[in-house]
């Protein structure tokens, strides 16, 4: 009984011990099958920084990082090339720092799709422009394009003008309040282009606690992305799951799309109102001949909810545009002094009037400032993509299925293109000392068919808001050496904020 007891025993450890013999021998021999596949010998004759097996490149990318995009967009092209592939664990990326490269990849949307990893963001942004692809994608652009054409910016400047006179007010208010004391713009510039956003695309002024909770939920929701993206293991569904992040993104998408609900039951409030007052105020004959012109309003208004309330580029990528903006002229009093002549000669001297439609094409030398602050810190500096088809590039063949990061940071701070690529030279931009460069050389807002709807709308949002600002307010540094560090995420925001002197702008004598 006792030996048949031990020989149980016995086969039961043999068989936990072949168990654990076999697994690692079965993870072994895939593993090296794996990376003796076609995928692996593709992307390895690529150069790129060594990798560690299963690890990959994960050690070298640290997100916390804040030279993360000096590193991959300068550091790491200057080693390895126009064309390098990192290993995140198992997975492949293939970073592309060229506007050659990225002309290639970005003008047909025949190699390439949308990333897998813009997924994490389904929960909030469903299937709205920016998630869909192939048809689906190309019916909703043909929708909402008519929303951005510039007819219709005369109902936009208005809007742009208010918000932006408010937020100078504000500036003034806190200049008289603390004088010289540096304070942080971003949040004041982030307030105003939620204001913009919220008021052109969603037609209506929200409670500013309202929109400070949107805020912070959208802000964390796009870290847990980022987190996602560049932890592999959370790609995993499952692991994220059991997470606490996804608790907590999950509290994130309810409070957003409650807000963006009670926008919508709002709008439509507003809507009945509307045609319910002309009812009750005009006869019918003038009802028909106003209605077409209510109805394309409201039409517009819908395009535009599509646009961007309903995703983040539409106030995120302008309010960070806006903060190292001034971030910049407040480093360069001498640029912004010449905006400043500029402007007084454009409104003759008055610090009052609002910008209309025609001042816009005026403002010539601010718009080659603000070109020079999207090349250097370009909004969106990044893109993620998945190759439908292998494609060659500079020689090598990507196999499809592989993610392509596009880095316009890379691009826009290419010496070759840009010589003292770190230096602040809004001149780069005057027509004469841009004729000849590469069409993909200054892309902030995307190029190809996937490009940016709102192109237009922002410049002309950025330029109004700054006619209103800097005709009233003047930015300066305390700290000459203040950090340009910025943070990892869907945006290239200022990590530390942007801390400025502001102060009256006196008029001239
Ligand atoms: C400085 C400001 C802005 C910058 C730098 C910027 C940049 C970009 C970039 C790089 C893309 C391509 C994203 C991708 O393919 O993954 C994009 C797409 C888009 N942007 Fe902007 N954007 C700005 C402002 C705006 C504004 C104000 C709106 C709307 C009011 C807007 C609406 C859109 C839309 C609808 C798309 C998606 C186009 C598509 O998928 O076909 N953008 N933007």
């Amino acid at each position: 009984m006792l030996s048949a007891l031990s020989n149980v025993k016995s086969l039961q450890t043999e068989t936990i011990l072949s168990v654990w013999l076999i697994l690692p021998a079965i993870a072994i021999f895939y593993y090296w099958k794996w990376s003796r596949s076609r995928t692996v010998r593709l992307l390895n004759a690529i150069p790129g920084p060594k990798a560690l097996p299963v690890l990959g490149n994960l050690l070298d990318l640290n997100v916390y990082n804040e030279d993360f995009y000096k590193d991959m967009g300068i550091d790491w092209v200057k080693m390895y090339g126009p064309i390098y592939r990192i290993w995140l664990g198992p997975r492949p990326i293939v970073i592309l720092a060229s506007a050659e490269l990225v002309q290639k990849l970005l003008s047909s949307s025949k190699y390439c799709t949308q990333s897998s990893d813009y997924s994490h963001l389904s929960s909030w942004l469903g299937n709205s422009m920016f998630m869909t692809t192939g048809t689906h994608w190309k019916n909703r652009r043909r929708i909402v394009r008519p929303g951005f054409h510039t007819q219709n910016f005369d109902s936009f400047i208005d809007i742009f003008n208010e918000k932006s006179s408010m937020c100078a007010e504000e500036f003034e208010r806190i200049v008289e309040a603390k004088p010289d004391t540096a304070i942080d713009v971003t949040h004041l510039m982030t307030k105003c282009a939620l204001n913009i956003i919220c008021e052109t695309a969603m037609g209506q002024t929200k409670q500013e606690t309202e929109k400070e909770v949107y805020l912070n939920n959208m802000e964390r929701f796009c870290q847990i992305f980022t987190e996602r993206v560049h932890r592999p293991w959370l790609s995993n569904d499952w692991i994220y799951k059991m997470s606490s992040l996804r608790r907590e993104c999950d509290r994130c998408v309810n409070a957003l799309h409650a807000f963006t609900n009670k926008v919508a039951r709002d709008r439509r409030e507003m809507l009945e109102r509307c045609t319910n007052n002309y009812s009750d105020h005009f006869p019918n004959s003038v009802i028909e001949d106003e209605k077409p012109h209510l109805t394309s309003r409201f039409a517009i208004v819908d395009r535009l909810i599509e646009a961007s309330s309903r995703q983040m580029k539409g106030y995120d990528t302008t309010s960070v545009a806006m903060a190292w903006f001034l971030y910049l002229i407040a480093k360069h009093p001498e640029n912004q002094q010449l905006i400043v002549d500029e402007l007084d000669s454009v409104f003759s001297g008055n610090r009052e009037r609002p910008c209309t439609i025609q001042d816009v094409p005026e403002l010539k030398y601010m718009e080659c400032c603000i070109k020079e602050t999207l090349r250097l810190y370009p909004s969106v500096p990044s893109l993620m993509r998945k190759l439908i088809q292998d494609v060659e590039l500079d020689g090598y063949t990507i196999p499809a299925g592989v993610t392509i990061i596009p880095i316009f940071y890379a691009i826009h701070h290419n010496p070759c293109i840009y010589p003292d690529p770190e230096a602040f030279k809004p001149e780069r931009f005057f027509p004469e000392n841009s004729n000849g460069r590469h069409p993909f050389a200054f892309i902030p807002f995307s190029a190809g068919p996937r490009n940016c709807l709102g192109q237009k709308y922002a410049m002309m949002e950025l330029k109004v808001v700054f006619a209103n600002l800097l005709r009233r307010v003047q930015f300066s540094v305390s700290d000459p050496a203040m950090s340009d560090a910025a943070e990892i995420g869907m945006t290239l925001k200022p990590k530390y904020g942007v801390r400025l002197i502001v102060s009256k702008r006196l008029n001239k004598v």
